[in-house]
């Protein structure tokens, strides 16, 4: 049995078929077909902080799947009522998958610790798997593939650019980040990614236009995350020369794409007119979501799709 803790508990080719599995059902799922592969499967979806996407997109893949899911509420009492132990090896004996979105991150491996069916992370303060996972779906189809290609983060080196390294790492893409001081990528984490993956092409600077340079795409998020928000006029402050604007969409190539894994918030770290522009593909990949998890299911749960 696996679990999905982290990106990085994936190698690089399982990530490449958890791609390849996306992609098939995706283009069945645009012709009208919705394959019944876990026909009966339960999923439980256990979340600490707010969600769309996450939860939406999971619990509609599963019943696309032919499988049911829930969301457990605070009545569930999680963390509260008995231990995580006791919660989670009774959650496990009655589903076949956990979905957990947690403040700390410490809290999923916990469950994942005591669980006899597999567990997905849905977003922790430091890692946000399913998130990379639609993004690099969503540029493996606008660009035929992934290898050599140069997605540039501007802003937070926070959860969701964890993730995106590590499957730039993982997969050939190359990975640029500006950020500005003091917000970067931890240190270790990303001495550990060029440990692992010592072929990866990744460039670290404060500069965002050296940054988005010959990019393919530019990605940015929210620079105060949840959980950060008595930082966010700090933040909106330290982040002011890091705004995603049409200046620093024109300093990139004309068919480099926008991402963001959204929520956003418009007129910070990014302005009205890059999220409406015809180079944002945002809808897109937040509805890569769904397609992207069914290619997680598809291999935690062992079916061939
Ligand atoms: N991108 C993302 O995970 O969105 P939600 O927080 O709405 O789930
Ligand atoms: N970095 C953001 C991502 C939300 C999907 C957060 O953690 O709040």
């Amino acid at each position: 049995m696996r679990h999905l803790v982290a990106l990085s508990d994936l190698s690089s080719s399982e990530i490449e078929a958890i791609l390849a599995i996306a992609a098939d059902l995706k283009s069945k799922f645009v012709r009208g077909v919705r394959e019944p592969l876990f026909p009966g499967r339960m999923m439980a979806l256990l979340f600490e902080k707010q969600s769309l996407r996450t939860r939406v997109s999971f619990e509609s893949c599963m019943t696309h799947l032919g499988g049911g899911s829930m969301m457990l509420g605070a009545d569930a009492g999680f963390g509260k009522r008995e231990s995580i132990e006791d919660f989670t090896r009774v959650l496990s004996a009655m589903v076949d998958v956990i979905v957990v979105r947690a403040k700390s991150h410490s809290t999923v491996e916990d469950v994942a610790a005591h669980s006899t069916c597999p567990v997905v992370n849905g977003l922790t303060d430091l890692d946000h798997p399913c998130q990379a996972l639609a993004d690099l779906l969503t540029v493996r189809e606008r660009f035929g593939g992934l290898k050599g290609k140069k997605i540039t983060w501007v802003g937070d080196g926070n959860n969701v650019a964890r993730s995106l390294a590590v499957g730039c790492a993982k997969t050939g893409a190359e990975f640029a980040i500006a950020t500005p001081t003091g917000y970067e990528l931890a240190r270790e984490f990303v001495d550990q990614l060029r440990a692992d993956c010592p072929d990866a092409a990744i460039t670290e600077t404060t500069d965002p236009r050296e940054a988005v340079d010959g990019c393919a795409a530019i990605y940015t998020d929210v620079w105060a995350s949840m959980g950060q928000e008595a930082e966010e006029e700090q933040r909106k402050r330290d982040f002011a020369d890091y705004q995603v604007n049409a200046k620093l969409m024109g300093a990139a190539p004309s068919d480099a794409i926008f991402l963001h894994c959204l929520p956003a918030k418009r007129g910070q770290e990014v302005t009205d007119e890059v999220m409406d522009s015809p180079q944002s593909l945002v809808v897109e990949q937040a509805a890569n979501r769904l397609h992207a998890q069914k290619g997680v299911l598809a291999w935690l749960l062992g079916e061939p799709a």
